[in-house]
């Protein structure tokens, strides 16, 4: 199975312009206990390098785009996250990277699980041994 699992959000425009709505084991495929965003990123920075034990995340561009590179420690996949009625949902001990944000870029990110710096992956190598 692609490590790239898309949630297509419906779009609930008419003609004042467009409405994307997130509910939580509805639209969002688990109970969302967090939500943060990115924005503001510098050129030529990349984020993310790291990978979680336990935790559920959707992430969508909602405007500009960027480039999310996804890696389970045996295959590596790239996609663009360009489009705020998509979604990239991203499951435990998935390595993910995100490179090439364009200036107007915000990302939303739905999390499963409260913030817990313990519960991260932040060396390859570890990874890689984790996720055999
Ligand atoms: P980090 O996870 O390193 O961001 P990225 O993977 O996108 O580069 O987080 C950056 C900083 O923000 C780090 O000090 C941890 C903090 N942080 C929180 O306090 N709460 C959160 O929900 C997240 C995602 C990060």
């Amino acid at each position: 199975m692609s490590l790239i699992q898309w949630v297509d959000f419906p779009s609930l425009g008419d003609e004042r312009g467009s409405l994307v709505a997130l509910e939580a084991d509805k639209t969002v495929p688990f109970g969302v206990k967090r939500v943060y965003y990115i924005f503001a990123t510098q050129q030529n920075v990349a984020r993310g390098f790291h990978a979680h034990y336990n935790l559920k995340q959707v992430a969508i561009c909602v405007t500009g785009k960027c480039r999310m590179v996804l890696d389970d420690g045996r295959t590596r996949e790239e996609v663009w996250l360009d489009s705020p009625t998509k979604g990239l949902l991203i499951g435990d001990l998935v390595w993910r990277e995100m490179h090439d944000f364009s200036e107007d870029c915000v990302l939303l990110v739905l999390a499963s699980e409260h913030y817990d710096e313990g519960d991260y992956i932040r060396d390859y190598d570890k990874f890689t041994k984790v996720a055999q």
